[in-house]
């Protein structure tokens, strides 16, 4: 199957039982996409499907043929952060950071469709990842962060 993943195209082999979680961190070496249940509960494993959030652990790698993946190593562009990074680090949305990556993608996902969301738009779309550490505050404050300074400043 051919899949691209953060911009290049790969071509690999595959059982059709592999999924989507285990072809990105062990075919691929992508750590960054963890696995944190895989029972489609935690998030942990969020990743983008042709700019949809997806649960990697509940997908299989067969169906991304042909498709775009990107995992939160695509995120950074030559060692300039993306702001939804940058936003966690500004308002210290991670404490353990094993929910980090999946909550980075959700918020991708939400901010690529809905520029400038409600607090309640982030906390609906960051509701399927779970974090264990922080009371999900600053998580909020984090995406709301990345939002503003990705949102087109107004003439
Ligand atoms: S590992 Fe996929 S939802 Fe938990
Ligand atoms: S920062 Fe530890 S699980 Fe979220």
């Amino acid at each position: 199957m051919t899949v691209t993943v953060n911009g290049e195209e790969r071509v690999v082999e595959v059982e059709p039982r592999l999924l989507l979680a285990h072809l990105l961190r062990q075919g691929l070496g992508l750590t960054g996409t963890h696995i944190g249940c895989d029972t489609t509960n935690c998030g942990a494993c969020t990743v983008l499907v042709d700019g949809a959030a997806v649960k990697s652990c509940t997908m299989l790698a067969v169906q991304t043929d042909g498709h775009e993946v990107r995992t939160v190593e695509g995120m950074a562009q030559t060692n300039q952060l993306h702001p939804i990074q940058e936003g966690f680090r500004e308002e210290h949305g991670l404490q353990c950071g094993y929910c980090t990556p999946g909550m980075m993608m959700s918020a991708m996902a939400l901010l690529q469709r809905n520029p400038d969301p409600t607090e309640e738009d982030v906390r609906w779309a960051l509701s399927g990842n779970l974090c264990r550490c922080t009371g999900y505050q600053n998580i909020v404050k984090a995406v709301l962060w990345a939002a503003a300074r990705m949102r087109p400043v107004e003439a």
